[in-house]
């Protein structure tokens, strides 16, 4: 019997495209990420994907950028033991269970954390902070004096700039240090989720306006400094993608330009 689907907002119904695509990366012969878990949800929820007009491409550019995010969190907790992880605007995504870490704080809004708890597994959300990331007084519930790895996947998108940069600018303030690890927007990227069938579901509700120069978030706060910008042309998971697809990145890899209009994982530290 399939569960019931959570009565959502269409901003919080995002969480659909990219739970969908890990779905279908876990279903693919050519899979990245392998997240049974979102595989299963999807399943038992009996959600109906096709509306999501999901490519094979589509899903595997959003578990590809998972994947770069649970190395950073997983490479910041191997080398930080007392440190805490926080996935921002987490949906129904089950990180903590992929990358193994009980110190896990899952922060979306509180319609999509009860949502968490009545479809995924206890362990995927061993803290969940139901509240709005736009505003003031969610972080006081959370520990001040641990290191903190923070991810935010397909996040900020829906955020203004302003929004993005008071939040990066809470973040660093309640932290004593820490990373922050997000997928990026480039202007192209921003401009074509307005126009891929792919995104049509979140077309109307994105607001950042993206930006090329993976530096620009050094001037949101004078302790944030890039550590990486892992632009996924390049990584070493493309030799899994299928056969077209892997020559087309790889044509694509060599241009800095190029790979930065496609999937980008930014990474800083403060
Ligand atoms: C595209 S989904 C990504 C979900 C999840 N990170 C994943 O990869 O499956 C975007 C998520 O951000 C959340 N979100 C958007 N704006 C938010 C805000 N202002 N406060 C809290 N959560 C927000 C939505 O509710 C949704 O769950």
């Amino acid at each position: 019997m399939a569960t019931t689907i959570p009565s959502l907002t269409p901003l919080q119904d995002s969480l659909w495209l990219t739970l969908c695509g890990r779905a279908l990366d876990n279903r693919s012969s050519h899979r990245i990420l392998g997240d049974a878990t979102a595989d299963r949800i999807v399943r038992e929820s009996g959600y109906d994907y096709s509306k999501l007009h999901i490519s094979p491409s589509g899903a595997l550019n959003i578990a590809h950028r998972a994947k770069k995010l649970d190395e950073v969190a997983q490479g910041f907790l191997a080398r930080n033991p007392d440190g805490i992880g926080l996935d921002l605007g987490a949906g129904l995504d089950s990180r903590a269970l992929r990358i193994g870490s009980a110190d896990w704080y899952d922060i979306d809004f509180p319609e999509v954390i009860e949502a968490r708890r009545r479809l995924l597994p206890k362990e995927a959300t061993p803290h969940g902070t139901g509240a709005d990331l736009t505003g003031p007084g969610w972080l006081e519930d959370l520990p001040a004096d641990r290191p903190a790895v923070i991810v935010a996947d397909g996040l900020i998108a829906f955020l203004s700039e302003e929004e993005m940069v008071t939040l990066v600018n809470r973040l660093v303030e309640h932290f004593p240090s820490g990373e922050i690890a997000f997928n990026g927007y480039s202007r192209f990227a921003v401009w074509a989720q307005k126009h891929y069938p792919g995104a049509r579901s979140i077309a109307g509700l994105t607001r950042f306006p993206g930006f090329e120069d993976p530096r620009v978030p050094e001037s949101w706060n004078p302790r944030i400094r890039l550590v990486r910008e892992i632009l996924c042309t390049r990584e070493p998971e493309v030799a899994q993608f299928p056969p077209v697809l892997r020559l087309f990145t790889r044509l694509c890899a060599p241009g800095t330009a190029l790979s930065r209009r496609g999937n980008v994982v930014l990474h800083y530290r403060f």
